[in-house]
């Protein structure tokens, strides 16, 4: 075979094959086939796409080319959860101890935040001491103990994916959807998990910018899911501002707490209580979504949620201090309204943009983050405001922030209309 013949077909809009999939992929893992020829397919794939079998090929080739985990000595169905990242996103930190605390087994592998959008292992590193270098034996008895645990993706899964999504940073093949939907699908595969539930973000902060994009990504990779013998949900949510009020690692573990007492958000609430349904009850621990909900529902007000929370960060070595004692910056300050009226929308690329800024997120992977900073909304969309009002508070520890104060005043937009509040979850596709 050569690869020449395959960027052919694929430029002139024919299928590949499972074997031409796999050929390239093994090939290009290997470094046989250069950087070069890799990167005019990636270019031809993000022209011509690719068919539904042709993703699901090459989602299990790169599966294929590292490691998997095995969770088939874990009693019970196993569920997984990921998000296309987001603003404020803190979902995991909330939903890992909520449906654990029913019974369901998570056990989750999680990245780093980069750019505008955060990272649950950051959050999680935000509590001090905490451990997400866990060995495969310790994660798999951590899930079979508590039922949950989390830790950062080795460099041995995917390896192929690594590579690839490397490559697509470096010559504008990112936004495809065969190769976003075969890329996330693959690292789930190899997470090993028989349930994998999907939010597929939307809007200003989310990679996808509208709901025909997310419905068509969701679509692919629910079908490589299914295919694959994978139950697979794929929720399209809300990103047009950032999800709950919090952005920036300890405040949104904070946050992450509040709304595992009861006293979280509204969006975020909704959006745990509604995806925590699915995954319990595809993980058979109820026989109808009305009953999850319930359980959930009640263990979040007889505080096993929060109990479970509290196990699994004891599990990850993590040593939470009091809530009053866990934050410390130099300044704190607030953004307030310049006219009254209702809030139109609040820029979540902006704010995402800003808490960078502060050192809550990182420019370029090698960046050092700052646990403690952030931003912390005090209004969201359609909310009525007079001038005067707090609409932000930002936490920092650099005194010469005149631009993210400009730029995050002019995130907030407002109107002297009553403004109806967003749905928070637009779909659900299983
Ligand atoms: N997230 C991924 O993991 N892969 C992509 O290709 C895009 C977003």
């Amino acid at each position: 075979m050569r690869m020449v013949d395959l960027i052919e077909k694929k430029r002139d809009n024919l299928t590949l094959t499972k074997e031409e999939i796999n050929y390239m992929i093994q090939e290009y893992t290997n470094e046989t086939i250069p950087d070069y020829q890799m990167s005019a397919m990636m270019m031809a794939i993000y022209f011509n796409g690719m068919t539904d079998e042709e993703a699901t090929h090459l989602t299990m080739a790169m599966l294929n080319s590292g490691d998997q985990i095995d969770l088939s000595s874990i009693p019970g169905k196993k569920v997984d959860k990921h998000s296309t990242g987001g603003v404020g996103d803190k979902t995991t930190l909330v939903l890992g101890p909520l449906v654990a605390s029913t019974g369901v087994k998570v056990a989750k592998l999680s990245g780093r935040g980069l750019g505008h959008t955060g990272g649950t292992l950051d959050k999680l590193e935000s509590i001090p001491e905490f451990n997400i270098n866990l060995s495969i034996d310790d994660f798999l008895a951590q899930v079979k103990n508590i039922n949950i645990a989390v830790a950062g993706q080795t460099k041995d899964i995917t390896p192929a994916d690594k590579l690839l999504y490397a490559l697509r940073d470096v010559t504008a093949t990112v936004p495809s959807i065969p190769l976003i939907a075969s890329s996330i699908m693959s690292k789930k595969l190899a997470s090993g998990s028989d349930v994998i539930v999907l939010d597929v973000k939307i809007g200003e902060g989310a990679f996808m910018k509208t709901i025909e994009e997310a419905r068509e990504l969701s679509q692919v990779m629910v079908n490589i899911g299914n295919s694959l013998g994978k139950k697979t949900i794929a929720f399209l949510t809300d990103m047009s501002q950032p999800l709950g009020y919090a952005v920036g690692n300890k405040l949104e573990v904070i946050e992450a707490i509040e709304t595992l007492k009861g006293n979280g958000p509204d969006d975020l609430t909704e959006l745990c209580l509604e995806i925590g349904s699915y995954m319990v009850y595809n993980a058979d621990i109820t026989d109808s979504l009305k009953k999850a909900k319930a359980l959930i529902k009640d263990n979040i007000k007889n505080n096993k949620a929060l109990e479970k929370q509290a196990e699994f960060i004891k599990a990850q070595n993590g040593k939470l201090p009091e809530l009053n004692e866990f934050i410390n910056v130099k300044k704190t300050i607030d953004i307030t309204a310049k006219e009254s009226g209702y809030i139109k929308s609040i820029n979540a690329l902006t704010v995402g943009i800003s808490a960078m800024k502060l050192g809550a997120g990182r420019k370029t992977k090698e960046d050092d983050i700052d646990p403690d900073v952030g931003v912390v909304l005090n209004k969201k969309v359609g909310d009525k405001v007079t001038k005067g009002d707090t609409l932000a508070t930002i936490y920092t520890n650099d005194l010469s922030i005149d631009d993210v104060l400009e730029e995050l005043n002019n995130a907030f937009v407002m109107t002297d209309k009553k403004i109806k509040k967003r749905d928070i979850i637009f779909e659900i596709i299983s």
